[in-house]
């Protein structure tokens, strides 16, 4: 969640089957990965879950509030949500018979778009794009004296510890109030952090050195 971080799917839902439990896959960012050849490999063993869930306004690079929940069993999904009124007229397939609610507006629209416009590669060049600028802002960063980049970037998140937890914070507020870059601040692992998401196509490489700049300029008034 924090990290970018994958988990080892297969031998979580192997753990979960014996249990008995429901495995839903909350991919809001991450599921994206599947998409790419050069990333697949992260998401193996996913395909075992009962659910996922991601988020077309991320990864995708589409409006807020385009949610996606996958799930496996039809049946589960209209048990849940599935309602019957003699005014209704849609039937069993009705797609009202799958969501939480009865009227919306056509969400699916520019999710189809997006998809179709970029096409398989488009779609797979766009997530790797985004985990190459992650990739770069991460190395910038950790050549910044005072600056280390704790997580290992497997996907599109970074995250930096400038030293104990108030310094951390405090370039944060530097940062921020500087104006040019914002990273948000969290804790992870019991430690302080400012951490990045790089998610907008339109973020370019010289955007992450301009970012890693204004970091190292705060780093050095520290
Ligand atoms: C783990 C996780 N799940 C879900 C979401 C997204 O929530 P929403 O679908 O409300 O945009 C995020 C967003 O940061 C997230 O990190």
């Amino acid at each position: 969640m924090h990290s970018g971080a994958f988990d080892p799917f297969a031998d979580a839902i192997e753990i979960a089957r014996r249990h008995n439990a429901w495995v839903h896959v909350d991919g809001a960012f991450g599921l994206w990965a599947a998409a790419s050849p050069r990333l697949r490999h992260l998401t193996e063993g996913m395909d075992a879950a009962d659910s996922w869930a991601t988020d077309a306004h991320n990864t995708l690079n589409v409006p807020y509030d385009c949610g996606v929940a996958l799930v496996r069993d039809p049946a589960a999904l209209v048990a849940v949500f599935g309602v019957e009124a003699d005014y209704l007229i849609g039937g069993a397939g009705d797609p009202a018979g799958r969501v939480p609610e009865l009227f919306r507006r056509a969400r699916g629209f520019p999710v189809c778009a997006a998809l179709r416009s970029l096409g398989r590669d488009g779609l797979a060049a766009l997530i790797d794009q985004l985990c190459a600028r992650a990739s770069q802002m991460a190395t910038g960063l950790a050549q910044i004296p005072g600056v280390e980049v704790v997580n290992e970037v497997v996907f599109t998140q970074v995250m930096t510890s400038f030293g104990d937890d108030g310094r951390t914070a405090e370039a944060g507020r530097r940062l921020l109030s500087g104006g040019e870059a914002v990273f948000t601040p969290a804790t992870w692992r019991g430690r302080g952090v400012q951490r990045c998401s790089v998610l907008s196509w339109a973020t370019t490489p010289a955007d992450v050195d301009r970012t890693v700049e204004a970091v190292r300029r705060v780093a050095a008034t520290l």
